[in-house]
C-alpha cells in the first residue's frame, strides 16, 4: 500500500504521574494529552494512516479522547511499551507502508515542523531521530560515591522517530524481549544507518505530576468558557424528588416531564451554553414521549459528550439550589458525588450549593424550587 503511518503508544499506566487516570487521558489545557499527540499525525497531510495501541481496559477513555478523528481500529499494547510497539507494528504489517513514525502518546506537543524534520530524512536512512543535546552536568552514584559523568557528545533522543517499516519490523522481531525504552535502541542493535535531526524542547514527555502544569504553560493556557443555566419547578403531591441525581425523600413531588430534577436541568443547560449548543428542550424535547420520566442524568451525559466532540474539557461546574424545603446539606456531597460521577470529574471539581429565599417568592412561599448553575469549559 506505501505510504507513511504513524504508531502511537498509549498502553502505559502513567505511574510515576500520580493520577488516577492514564496520563495519556488527563485534559492539557482541555484537550486531552492523547487526542493532542494524535491529532498532531492525523491531520499531516503526509502521513496516510494511524494506529494507536492502548491499555486492554481504557477503551471507554480512548473512545472519548478519539472522537471525530479518523484512525485505524485500535488495538491493545503489551507489558511493556516495546511490546506495545511490535503489537502495533504487526497489525500494520497489513497495510504494507513504506515508513512508519512511532510515536509516545505523552508528548502531546509535537509540532509539525518537527514531524516534516523526521519525515524529511527518512528517504536517505533506516531510521531519522530527534536529539538534543544534554546541557547539564550529569552525576553517577557509584557505591555510595557521586562521580561526574562527561556530558560530550551525550544526547536525548525524543519520538516520532521515524524507520523503514520493514527494517523496524525485523529489529523488534529480532530483539524482542530486550525491553528498550526507545525504538532507536532496536535499529541500533539491528545495525540499521541512523540520522540525527534536531529535536524541540517544547516536546516534552510527561512523566512526573509537575510536568502537566509545565506542557499547559507551554500552550499558553488555551481558552476559557463558561455558561448558565437556570431551572425551576413547581411542587406537586408526592413522596420523593430528584435533585441533582439523588432522589430525596419529601412529602412533595416535582412536577416535570422528565424526572423534573431542576438541579441537573440548569447544569445542563450551562454547558450547553458554555458551548453554544442552544438549551436542553432543544436537544430533549418536552413534547417528545422518550423523555417522559426520564432520568435527567442522560440529559447531563449527553451535554459532556458534546463537549468532547467539540474538542472542550468541562473543568468545573457550581450548582446552586434555591428552595425553603427539603434541606439540601445532608445530601450536598452525595450530589457532588453523582454529578461527578456523570461527568467524569474529580469531586473537587463539582459544587453544590443552597440557599431560601427568606420566605419571598414562589420558592419562599413553596411553590416550587428553583436551581442555577454555572459551567468552566477549557479548549
Ligand atoms: N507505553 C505503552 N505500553 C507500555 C508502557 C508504555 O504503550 N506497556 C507507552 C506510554 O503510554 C507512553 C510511552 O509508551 O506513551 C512512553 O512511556 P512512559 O512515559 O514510561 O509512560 P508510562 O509507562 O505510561 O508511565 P510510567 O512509566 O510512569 O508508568
Ligand atoms: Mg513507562
Amino acid at each position: 500500500m506505501g505510504g507513511i503511518a504513524a504508531l502511537i503508544v498509549a498502553a502505559g499506566r502513567g505511574e510515576r504521574a500520580g493520577t488516577a487516570m492514564p496520563k495519556q487521558y488527563r485534559p492539557l489545557a482541555g484537550r486531552s494529552i492523547l487526542r493532542r499527540a494524535v491529532e498532531a499525525f492525523e491531520r499531516h497531510p503526509d502521513i496516510s494512516m494511524v494506529q494507536v495501541v492502548i491499555g486492554a481496559s481504557d477503551h471507554e477513555d480512548y473512545q472519548a479522547a478519539t472522537k471525530g478523528l479518523d484512525l485505524l481500529p485500535t488495538l491493545a499494547g503489551g507489558h511493556s511499551r516495546q511490546h506495545s510497539v511490535l503489537h502495533g507494528l504487526q497489525a500494520l504489517t497489513a497495510k504494507r507502508p513504506d515508513f512508519v513514525l512511532i510515536h509516545d502518546a505523552a508528548r502531546p506537543l509535537v509540532s509539525r515542523a518537527l514531524i516534516d524534520r523526521v519525515i524529511g530524512a527518512l528517504p536517505d536512512a533506516d531510521a531519522a531521530v530527534p536529539l538534543l543535546p544534554v546541557s547539564d552536568t550529569l552525576k553517577k552514584l557509584i557505591d555510595g560515591k557521586w562521580t561526574t559523568v562527561p556530558r560530550d557528545g551525550l544526547n536525548r533522543a525524543q519520538t516520532p522517530q521515524g524507520f523503514r517499516f520493514d527494517a523496524i519490523v525485523k529489529a523488534h522481531r529480532e530483539f524482542a524481549g530486550h525491553d528498550m525504552t526507545d525504538d532507536m535502541a532496536l535499529a541500533e542493535l539491528a545495525g540499521l544507518k541512523i540520522v540525527g535531526v534536531q529535536g524541540e524542547e517544547n516536546n516534552m514527555k510527561i512523566t512526573t505530576p509537575d510536568d502537566f502544569a509545565r506542557a499547559e504553560a507551554l500552550l499558553g493556557g488555551g481558552e476559557t468558557r463558561t455558561g448558565f443555566g437556570f431551572d425551576a419547578h413547581r411542587f406537586a403531591a408526592g413522596d420523593h424528588i430528584w435533585l441533582c441525581g439523588v432522589k430525596l425523600p419529601h412529602d412533595k413531588s416535582l412536577e416535570g416531564h422528565s424526572d423534573a430534577d431542576a438541579g441537573l436541568h440548569a447544569l445542563t443547560d450551562a454547558i450547553l451554553g458554555a458551548i453554544g449548543a442552544g438549551d436542553i428542550g432543544q436537544h430533549f424535547s418536552p413534547d417528545d414521549e422518550r423523555w417522559r420520566g426520564a432520568s435527567s442524568d442522560k440529559f447531563l451525559a449527553h451535554a459532556a459528550k458534546l463537549v468532547s466532540e467539540a474538542g472542550g474539557a468541562i473543568v468545573h461546574c457550581d450548582v446552586t439550589l434555591i428552595c425553603e424545603r427539603p434541606k439540601i446539606a445532608p445530601h450536598r456531597e452525595a450530589m457532588r458525588a453523582r454529578i461527578a460521577e456523570i461527568l467524569g470529574l474529580e469531586v473537587s471539581r463539582v459544587s453544590v450549593k443552597a440557599t431560601t429565599t427568606e420566605g419571598m417568592g414562589f420558592a419562599g412561599r413553596g411553590e416550587g424550587l428553583a436551581a442555577q448553575a454555572i459551567a468552566t469549559i477549557r479548549f
